[in-house]
C-alpha cells in the first residue's frame, strides 16, 4: 500500500525476495502504483487486495495519518503487516494495533530500517568490548522544510508531531533496541525555527532506560546540510561512535592505559551513495528488514522491530511533548 518514494523501494524488495511474490500494489496515483507493480495487480483502492486469499502479508508505505486504518483493515482481513514508521500518530492507536495483532495471532512489524544501517551494525557489534555502558549521546536531523513534499510530513494534527515523530523516531527506536526500553523521559520540544504549531523542529531530551543508562537525545529539523545521525556510546573500557551521512564508525579502546583508535569508513557504501544516491542504502536496509519480517512469520524475527517497539517510540515522543509542557519528567510503564 503506497507507491511513493518508500513504496517503490519496498515493492522492489518484495519482488526480489525468493520467498515472496509481489501480488499487487495499491495507490490512488495509479501511475505510481504501475511503476512499482511490474507484472503485479494495480489498484487505486487497497481493499480488493485484502479480499484476495493469496495475499498473506501487507507492507504499508503510505502517509502516516493512513497507517492506523490500513493496518487495522489488513489485520482484520487476516494479513500480517509491516508498517512504515511511525506506526500511528497516537499512542492509543498504536496500542490498539498491537493488541489486535496479538489477539488475531498476526505479525505486526514496524519499518525501523536504521537498525540495519552498516554503521549501526558495527556499533552494535562493538558494544560488548566497551564494558559497562555509562552514557549515550544520540542526534538525528535533517534540514527541515526543504525536505518535505506534502503537508502530512510536518503538520502535527496529521502525523502526530514534528521532528521526533518524523526522523527522530528511528533514533528513539535505536536507543531502546540497543540499551533497553526507555522508562523515563525529561525533555523539551520547541518550534522556534519553523514556527509550525504543535510540530517541534527541535526535541531535546534526557532518557533513562530499563538498564539505568542515561541518554542525551536530540531530534532536529534544522541541520545545516543534508541528513545527520550520530550515536556515541561511552563505556568503562572505551567509546564507540556511529555516524551517517557519510557512513562511518570510530572506536577508542583503552589498552594498558593508552587509547587505541580504529575506524571503519564504509567506502563501498559512501561511493555507492555518491554514484547512485541514498536510496541504495535504504533499499539494502529494507531488504534485510524484509528478510527478518519473513523470518518473523516463521517465528524468528531477528532484528525486525515489532509493533511494541513502534508503540514505545510513539509513547516516548508523546512523553517528551508532555514533559515539555509540564516541566516535569514522565515515567513510562
Ligand atoms: N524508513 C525510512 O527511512 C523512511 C523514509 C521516508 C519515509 N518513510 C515513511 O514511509 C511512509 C511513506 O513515505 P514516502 O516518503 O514514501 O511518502 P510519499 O508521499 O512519497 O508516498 C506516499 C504514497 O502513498 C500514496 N497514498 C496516499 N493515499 C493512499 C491510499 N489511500 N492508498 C494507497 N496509497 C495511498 C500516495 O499517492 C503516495 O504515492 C511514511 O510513513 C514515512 O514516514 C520512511
Amino acid at each position: 500500500m503506497g507507491a511513493g518514494v518508500v513504496g517503490q523501494l519496498r515493492a522492489r524488495v518484495i519482488a526480489a525476495h525468493p520467498a515472496s511474490q509481489l501480488l499487487g500494489v495499491a495507490d490512488p496515483d495509479v501511475g505510481a502504483a504501475r511503476r512499482a507493480a511490474g507484472q503485479a495487480r494495480v489498484v487505486a483502492d487497497y481493499r480488493p487486495l485484502l479480499e484476495d486469499p493469496a495475499v498473506g502479508a501487507v507492507v504499508v508505505a503510505t502517509p502516516a495519518p493512513l497507517h492506523f486504518s490500513m493496518c487495522m483493515d489488513a489485520l482484520e482481513a487476516g494479513k500480517h503487516v509491516l508498517c512504515e514508521k511511525p506506526l500511528a500518530p497516537s499512542s492509543e492507536e498504536c496500542r490498539q494495533l498491537v493488541d489486535r495483532a496479538k489477539a488475531l495471532g498476526k505479525v505486526l512489524a514496524v519499518g525501523f530500517n536504521h537498525r540495519y544501517y552498516p554503521c549501526i551494525k558495527v556499533l552494535k557489534a562493538a558494544l560488548p568490548s566497551l564494558g559497562d555502558v555509562q552514557h549515550v549521546r544520540a542526534l538525528c536531523g535533517h534540514r527541515g522544510m526543504s525536505e518535505f513534499r506534502a503537508d502530512w510530513n510536518y503538520r502535527a494534527e496529521l502525523s502526530g508531531g514534528g521532528a521526533m515523530m518524523d526522523l527522530g523516531i528511528h533514533l528513539t527506536d535505536l536507543v531502546g533496541h540497543l540499551f533497553g526500553d526507555i522508562v523515563k523521559v525529561f525533555g523539551t520540544a520547541s518550534n522556534r525555527v519553523w514556527q509550525i504549531a504543535g510540530s517541534e523542529d527541535h526535541a531535546v531530551a534526557m532518557f533513562t532506560t530499563s538498564r539505568d543508562i542515561p541518554i542525551a537525545y536530540h531530534a532536529s529539523w534544522a541541520e545545516w546540510k543534508g541528513y545527520r545521525l550520530i550515536l556515541e556510546v561511552y563505556g568503562s573500557h572505551g567509546v564507540a561512535r556511529a555516524f551517517y551521512a557519510p557512513m562511518l564508525n570510530m572506536q577508542v579502546r583503552r589498552c594498558q592505559g593508552r587509547p587505541s583508535y580504529s575506524w571503519n569508513l564504509h567506502p563501498w557504501v559512501n561511493v555507492r551513495e555518491k554514484l547512485f544516491g541514498w536510496e541504495t542504502t535504504a533499499q539494502i536496509a529494507f531488504a534485510e528488514e524484509f528478510q527478518d519480517f519473513i523470518g518473523a512469520l516463521d517465528g524468528h524475527p531477528g532484528a525486525c522491530a515489532d509493533g511494541a517497539a513502534g508503540w514505545r517510540a510513539v509513547e516516548v515522543a508523546r512523553a517528551v511533548y508532555e514533559s515539555s509542557q509540564t516541566g516535569s519528567p514522565v515515567n513510562l510503564a
